[in-house]
């Protein structure tokens, strides 16, 4: 993310915490029991320099520091890794609010995308508010974000649709610090309503594309009735990782239409939803080195069946946790509320969710190598949350549990200040 506001002293001291958790290891992602295995400090410390961490330990072993170095005092409060949002649509304008009314008295999410509403009435939102509105959006969105605890986000495009607008939401996305995903096939745009959906991946790959391949990390589909079969996201996504884009995909949210296979065998970074995962898939995931990306908020905010979290993690699956953050199925920026959410809705333990938000997260960005973990060489990124055990974190749903974030040892907020 773009920090701004104090500059990151050159050595920072986080002393006198009451725990400080990090999933443990070095290696990513975390699968099985270590998904499970994170290392708890009590009464610990964090050492930073030039906004990486140099030392994690307990205060009793803390040796005397020479030289000079800013303190934070930490009683009260615990430390753990800044949190990685893997899957996010924060680039958009306006919002859903009324369609979300609607839901409420009984319309269906497909049946509004249907009728030209849904994802079609943001892209129309997008493409009015142009590269400017969209920045200015995004950039809310992320302080949003950031007093939630993220301190990494990923951010798709997919509401512009037409070439234009798809490239400036991608270089939104980069210029606040985001990391980048274009996801042109996200919805048949209205001029292609008639050409339909083969000829729309035709236009996507043919024109969008190699400049979307310059500005983006990865590329991702909706691979849905209604939106693109497993043929077209399959074109999409070999066209996309022939220009050098990793893959991911939206898939199994509302029906399995080969999202999986189609995953495992184009060697996907990760596959997205899973609401409507069957044991074939469970067991297909659990043998991959794809990440299943687990969005409870999406699952909750549209009233439909949980993805089976447990059992992916039980089979061996890798998996990650995200927000989905966007305004019409998950209009929800917050990581701690999605933890709640996995401990409460999906089965898994605050220790896994963790994880499932840290490092494995962080392994689906590929940065798995510098965020989420709190460990010697890491990025400085630390939240610090207002209690003295850290499954707070899970355990407060949905309450004001982040009480600093730190991104590279810098101050990004504070809910006191
Ligand atoms: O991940 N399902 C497709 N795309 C998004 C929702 C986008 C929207 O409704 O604006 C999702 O849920
Ligand atoms: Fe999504």
């Amino acid at each position: 993310m773009n920090p701004s506001g104090p500059e990151a002293p050159a050595r920072l001291l986080i002393r006198d915490l009451a725990q400080v958790v990090s999933p443990g290891g070095r290696t990513a992602p975390l699968r099985g029991a270590e998904l499970a295995g994170v290392e708890v400090i009590a009464d610990a410390y964090i050492l930073c320099e030039q906004g990486r961490i140099t030392a994690v330990g307990s205060m009793r072993q803390l040796e005397p520091l020479a030289g000079e170095v800013e303190e934070l005092d930490g009683r009260g409060l615990s430390g753990i890794p800044g949190l990685v949002d893997c899957h996010t649509h924060a680039c958009f304008a306006g919002d859903r609010v009324a369609e979300f009314a609607l839901r409420a008295s009984g319309a269906g999410y497909e049946e509004l995308h249907a009728a030209g509403g849904g994802i079609l009435s943001t892209v129309r939102a997008a493409r009015e508010a142009g590269e400017a509105g969209l920045a200015a959006a995004l950039e809310r969105h992320v302080g949003w974000m950031r007093r939630s605890g993220t301190t990494t986000f990923e951010a798709k495009s997919g509401y512009g649709l037409d070439r234009e607008t798809e490239l400036a939401q991608l270089r939104a996305i980069r210029a606040a610090g985001g990391v980048p995903t274009w996801l042109g096939a996200h919805a048949v745009p209205p001029e292609f309503a008639d050409a339909g959906p083969a000829a729309y991946v035709d236009f996507l790959i043919r024109e969008v594309l190699p400049d979307a391949a310059r500005l983006a990390e990865a590329a991702d589909v909706f691979l849905e009735r209604g939106a693109f079969d497993v043929d077209e996201a399959g074109r999409y996504l070999r066209a996309c990782r022939e220009a050098g884009l990793q893959l991911r995909l939206h898939g199994d949210q509302f029906t399995e239409a080969g999202a999986i296979p189609l995953a495992i065998e184009l060697g996907a970074r990760s596959v997205d939803h899973l609401e409507s995962t069957g044991p074939a898939g469970i067991a297909a995931l659990a043998g991959a080195d794809v990440v299943g990306v687990l969005l409870p908020a999406s699952a909750l905010f549209l009233g439909r069946p949980m993805p089976p979290a447990r059992a992916l993690a039980d089979a061996g699956a890798a998996i990650a946790l995200a927000t989905d953050f966007n305004p019409g199925s998950a209009f929800c920026e917050s990581l701690p509320l999605v933890c709640s959410l996995a401990c409460t809705q999906l089965g898994l333990a605050p220790e896994e969710a963790l994880t499932a938000c840290t490092v494995n997260a962080a392994h689906v960005l590929a940065r798995a190598d510098r965020k989420g973990r709190l460990a010697k060489g890491y990025d400085a990124d630390i939240v610090l949350l207002d209690a003295d055990d850290w499954r707070h974190l899970a355990y407060h749903l949905g309450g004001p549990v982040v009480h600093t974030v730190l991104e590279g040892s810098r101050p990004v907020w504070n809910s006191r200040a």
